[in-house]
């Protein structure tokens, strides 16, 4: 479950070298096959690049005493390194491939990784060449080049993703790819509170998510049903606060070095980690913890069901901003990211008057942390500080895109998360087994099937910062039932982030859809096979 979890493990650079170049005698004469590439299949790459043009006659193999050759400035050795071992650690578990990562040299290294492109490309753009001689990935930065190798594993074999060792030959078809991305914000967001996941089950849904470009991870970490990271000022918030989950199973919660590890794993595969704790609604788990957060100063119960919009926060009381200034300050202690999410969703038990005081009084305790704002749309009511973030969250309902145009006439930026097509919780048809159907049945084709630019008339291009796909977990109590939930759903969402508007047309997606049923299969990703896709 947790295969590509699993930290590479450091090899001995020289030993890997030695044994390249002992392989290549003896296993060119003993695997002619390896040595002579076969026509590879057209890759069907996940989300489209902005330019791919196939190079006939450029097929590539890559080969028993294959090395590859980092190109980096000092700055950014480490950074580029990584991303070679990321590489290499999941190649040679497949290939059986000793795979040594050295500096380049010319001759030598026939997958070459450079960080040293032109700055043109962007912070996450890239160029990816495969011809007869190799294999190049160019990025101005570590992070592009981390998007390229993401392409180039796409390029390969699905098998290429398995966790044991497959038979080759290893072909790439001949391309040319030029890349970067539509949008800068292009995320998912997990929903660990009506459901908690374990550390290890929340870094293979990172993984999933990296594997198509995504590059922010929100985590919705305190609702009703429990509270899930740790506050050392608060600490009943997670002792008590976050003990159960839905339907009264034992929860659970982050401490702060698992959080930390959260975090850097993320960071590993490119993905900034959002932390949200919802307010002032959602807070039920925050209520019974603390009976002062209370107006009549009395804790209500646990809750384990799957009401929303009946707790709220105390707008009136100073101990409400307390609280928060130390959530926060705990909070964006351990998240790098420059984001936290406030919620602000749904607060049905808060007095309008009282929610249009609290939002702008909570968002201060955000950046008092030199933090940026986000919140769910109904933030947009209220005043928001500079460099703020409102998430739409609506189903084509006039009221939600009021919303978001509110929001943009403020200055903020607006993430597209419309519940009738990006959340991943929604049922595909009436025979899904779980799931929820509030926002409408979100087919394959639904999910895929829109623009971010006209989704909401008269929101300026200018304003919208990208689309998240949430994944909310009522109904989602382990990681076979999100994988399901998830794909094939959300690789048409981060499509939708990362591809050019031009680009995007369903029946040309559906097809590159089809070929990535291997790839999960080789990741042993619990997909829904949906029967309108050509699984291959
Ligand atoms: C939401 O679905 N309440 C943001």
């Amino acid at each position: 479950m947790t295969r590509l979890a699993r930290p590479s493990r450091r090899v001995s650079l020289v030993g890997l070298l030695a044994a390249a170049l002992l392989a290549t005698p003896l296993i060119a004469m003993s695997t002619p096959a390896a040595a002579q590439p076969v026509a590879a299949p057209a890759p069907a790459l996940i989300p489209k690049p902005t330019s791919q043009q196939a190079l006939a006659g450029q097929d590539y193999s890559l080969k028993p005493w294959s090395v590859v050759g980092v190109d980096s400035s000092s700055k950014e050795r480490r950074a580029a390194q990584k991303v070679a071992d990321q590489l290499t650690s999941q190649l040679r578990r497949s290939t059986g491939y000793p795979l040594p990562v050295v500096p380049v040299v010319p001759g030598l290294t026939d997958i070459k990784l450079s960080t040293n492109g032109p700055t043109s490309l962007g912070a996450e753009g890239y160029q990816l060449r495969v011809d007869r001689k190799g294999v190049s990935v160019t990025a101005a930065t570590p992070e592009g080049l981390f998007r390229g190798v993401t392409t180039l594993r796409q390029l390969l074999p699905a098998k290429a993703d398995a966790g044991t060792r497959q038979a080759g030959p290893w072909n790439l078809a001949g391309t040319a790819i030029a890349d970067s991305p539509r949008f800068g914000y292009r995320g998912t967001m997990l929903d660990v509170s009506r459901h908690f996941f374990s550390v290890a089950e929340v870094k293979r849904y990172i993984d999933l998510a990296s594997l198509y470009k995504l590059n922010k991870f929100h985590m919705h970490l305190a609702d009703d049903q429990g509270w899930r990271i740790q506050v050392d000022s608060w600490p009943r918030l997670t002792t008590y606060g976050g003990s159960l989950e839905v339907d009264g199973t034992p929860g659970g919660s982050y401490t702060k070095a698992e959080f930390a590890e959260i975090v850097r794993y993320a960071a590993d595969r490119y993905l900034q980690v959002i932390p949200e704790i919802d307010t002032p609604g959602h807070t039920n788990a925050a209520l019974a913890s603390y009976a002062q957060l209370n107006c009549d100063g009395v804790a209500p119960p646990l809750y384990t069901g799957t009401e929303v919009g009946f707790s709220s926060l105390c707008v009136g009381k100073q101990v409400t901003y307390d609280f928060l200034g130390d959530v926060f300050r705990e909070v964006a202690q351990q998240s790098p990211g420059d984001v936290i999410h406030l919620g602000g969703d749904e607060a049905h038990s808060t007095p309008h008057s009282d929610y249009l005081t609290f939002v702008p009084k909570a968002a201060a305790q955000v950046t008092k942390q030199h933090k940026r704002v986000m919140g769910w749309q109904e933030i947009a009511e209220t005043p928001l500080p500079p460099g703020s973030i409102a998430q739409y969250w609506g189903t084509d309902d006039a009221r939600s895109q009021e919303l978001a145009r509110k929001a943009a006439a403020q200055g903020a930026k607006v993430v597209l998360s419309p519940a009738n097509r990006a959340y991943l919780d929604m049922k595909y048809d009436d025979s899904t087994p779980y799931g929820q159907d509030w926002a409408g049945l979100v087919s394959v084709q639904t999910g895929y099937d829109w623009n971010p630019s006209t989704l909401v008339p008269n929101l300026p291009e200018g304003a919208i910062a990208g689309v998240e796909a949430p994944i909310w977990t009522e109904t989602l109590d382990n990681l076979d039932k999100l994988e399901y939930m998830a794909f094939p759903r959300l690789p048409g969402i981060a499509e939708l982030g990362w591809s050019q508007a031009s680009a995007l047309d369903w029946t040309a997606y559906k097809d590159r859809l089809g070929a990535q049923g291997s790839r999960w299969d080789a990741l042993s990703v619990n997909f829904y096979r949906a029967p309108e896709i050509n699984w291959r």
